[in-house]
């Protein structure tokens, strides 16, 4: 107690320091709510408006995308980022009828699996990472305010080898998905709540 009356210095110090303290708790709290918010708020969207996505937009998505974990680290995967509405028409037409908004979208991302960079005593593992770096375009691009829909490609081998032909894609780079991208013509119908108590189950089955 002596010390804090000999020296306030200390004192005051010592303020300012839990002050920075709960003032870096708060500003956690709230990133935490952010990511949540993403998450929670993610939904497919399908219709667009004509604004077009900034290389900068795209560069974030694609840093989330390489932001997912990938097994043992590999990394195995490779993105085709598309704009051009004659290349949109044309992969939406390689992937049938559930690919058509993106005939409409303002960019597609199609994720390859990269099989020469595969983990070499599971390399199956490569289905998984394309699929973890697909969610985490979607749900930045939910944080970012754009709309996406995942457009399943891989296994429906028809939708591979139209995919695979028309990037003229050598053959270790297989095409997993395709993210449809734009800004959002209305708003997606608020999601019910999701939680399902019934398919939890602790400590055992
Ligand atoms: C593997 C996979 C494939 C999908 N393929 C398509 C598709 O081809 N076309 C489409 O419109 N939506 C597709 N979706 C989106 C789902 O239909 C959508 O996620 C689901 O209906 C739940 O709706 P929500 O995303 O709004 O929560 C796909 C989703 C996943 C995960």
């Amino acid at each position: 107690m002596w010390i804090f009356m000999i020296n306030p210095i200390l004192l005051y110090s010592i303020f300012l320091f839990s002050m920075l303290y709960y003032q870096a708790k708060g500003v956690d709290n709230n990133m935490n709510q952010q990511a949540m918010d993403a998450i929670l708020n993610r939904r497919s969207i399908r219709q667009y408006t004509s604004q077009p996505l900034s290389t900068g937009e795209i560069k974030q998505l694609l840093t989330a995308a390489m932001s997912a974990p990938s097994c043992m680290n590999c990394r195995d995967w490779s993105f085709i980022v598309v704009t051009d509405r004659d290349m949109l028409q044309r992969m939406a037409a390689g992937n049938g009828k559930p690919a058509d908004p993106l005939k409409q979208a303002a960019a597609g991302i199609l994720i390859c699996g990269d099989l020469l960079r595969t983990f070499s005593k599971a390399p199956e593992y490569w289905i998984i990472d394309c699929a973890i770096a697909a969610e985490n375009i979607c749900i930045a691009a939910q944080a970012m305010n754009i709309g996406s829909v995942w457009l399943g490609t891989w296994p429906q081998m028809e939708r591979v080898k139209n995919q695979s032909a028309l990037f003229d894609l050598p053959e270790h780079i297989v095409p997993h998905s395709i993210i449809a991208l734009g800004y959002p013509d209305g708003e997606p119908k608020p999601r019910p709540c999701i939680y399902e108590e019934n398919r939890v189950h602790f400590e055992t089955w």
